[in-house]
């Protein structure tokens, strides 16, 4: 596991474009998996960025999203698949058809799920997979206590992750009660990880994750399973860890 502290979330930001970039430069039909949230804002628009004056190709790349909210409609601006249109995909030459998120609408919401986990399978898998987390940990809609080897599937908010989103609606009541996500085992299995963090009020989140025991009270903390992991993480964040970081990562991720 490789662990970078930035000074800053516009150099956390850049640094995980750079790794994405460069997964799509090897491969332009690589399968790229995104996340939602503030978080991967910065990166998302670093991205955008590269498209626009370094010809950064989109046009074949595969994507997966990690979740979605159950009920709202994809025109919600709360959705998840608006999200993604608003600040990525509209801003660059992906192709509509290669984008999936997961459906919250879907009459079958389990087979909605098993069909994503057939996608993701049917592209080979995922090449690098975009994390953020929560303040209590999650990763994607995996709360704590989800099963480490959990699979895309329905799951319930908890309180602290509806009251950290609640921010984004008009008032707590309108935050969607369920999601689906992508579970613990589906995240693991892609050959890549770049997790992200910023701000102070992940600190305690980030500390558990990276020097804390492996545990389903902290979701993340599965990611020291992964064989090739790159956490990066703002000054903020980073003020809880103990042990000694790198503030670059090794070159071998840009091999
Ligand atoms: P945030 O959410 O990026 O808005 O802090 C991250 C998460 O809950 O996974």
């Amino acid at each position: 596991m490789e662990v970078v502290i930035k000074e800053t979330y516009e150099e956390m930001s850049l640094l995980a474009a750079q790794l994405i970039a460069d997964v799509i430069r090897r491969n332009p039909r690589a399968a790229i998996g995104l996340a939602t949230g503030s978080t991967p804002l910065g990166t998302y628009r670093e991205l955008i960025g590269m498209h626009r004056d370094e010809e950064l190709d989109f046009s074949q790349v595969i994507s997966f999203n990690l979740d979605e909210y159950v009920g709202l409609p994809i025109d919600n601006e709360q959705s998840y698949h608006y999200f993604m249109w608003e600040n990525l995909f509209k801003h660059i030459n992906v192709t509509p058809a290669n984008v999936h998120i997961p459906d919250g609408l879907a009459d079958d919401l389990k087979e909605a799920c098993d069909s994503y986990e057939i996608e993701i399978d049917d592209h080979g898998g995922i090449d690098v997979q975009l994390l953020g987390i929560g303040s209590n940990g999650h990763i994607a809609f995996n709360e704590p206590g989800s099963s480490l080897g959990s699979r895309t599937r329905i799951k319930t908010l908890t309180e602290k992750t509806r009251q950290d989103n609640a921010r984004f609606f008009n008032s707590i009541d309108e935050v969607p009660k369920y999601c689906v996500t992508m579970g613990i085992g589906t995240i693991l299995e892609s050959r890549k990880l770049v997790l992200l963090a910023n701000g102070e009020n992940k600190a305690e989140a980030i500390q558990a994750t990276l020097e804390g025991p492996i545990t389903v009270s902290v979701p993340a903390s599965a990611i020291q399973f992964h064989p090739d992991v790159t956490v990066i993480v703002d000054r903020a964040a980073a003020s809880k860890l103990t042990r000694e970081y790198h503030t670059e990562p090794s070159r071998f991720n840009f091999q």
